[in-house]
């Protein structure tokens, strides 16, 4: 039996993530399926989600990599308008229940890492 411990893959300098602006996107397998995920600063601490909206599950970045809304306060899908919370994924208005799917990131020394789960797994080339 093999045990599936979590491991720490670079993603980015800290430098490419600035507050409440642009995401930095990266690819996942989740649950066997290739799906594109995305990492944002907010209130200083870097949070990554799939990007794939808890209504209908799509990617919801119409303009790429553009999921803050004008204020920098929320994350929005661009095809309904549902509003998560930067923080948790938390849906806080629009059609969406639940939330978005967290990945683990960890900031050290300058760079980012995300971080592997039971169901969301590197791309293996
Ligand atoms: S698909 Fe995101 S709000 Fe409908």
């Amino acid at each position: 039996m093999t045990t599936d411990f979590s491991r720490a893959i670079p993603l980015c300098p800290s430098a490419d993530l600035h507050e409440g602006s642009l995401a930095v996107p990266f690819d996942v397998v989740y649950a066997g399926e290739t799906c594109r995920a995305f990492a944002v600063r907010f209130q200083g601490s870097v949070h990554a989600y799939l990007n794939r909206c808890a209504h209908v599950p799509m990617e919801m970045d119409y303009q790429e990599n553009r999921f803050f809304d004008d204020s920098g306060r929320w994350l929005l899908c661009a095809t309904h308008g549902a509003t998560y919370a930067p923080d948790t994924g938390t849906c806080v208005a629009g059609p969406c229940r639940g939330g978005l799917v967290k990945i683990v990131l960890t900031e050290s020394e300058g760079m980012v890492h995300w971080h592997t789960a039971n169901h969301i797994q590197p791309i293996e080339f």
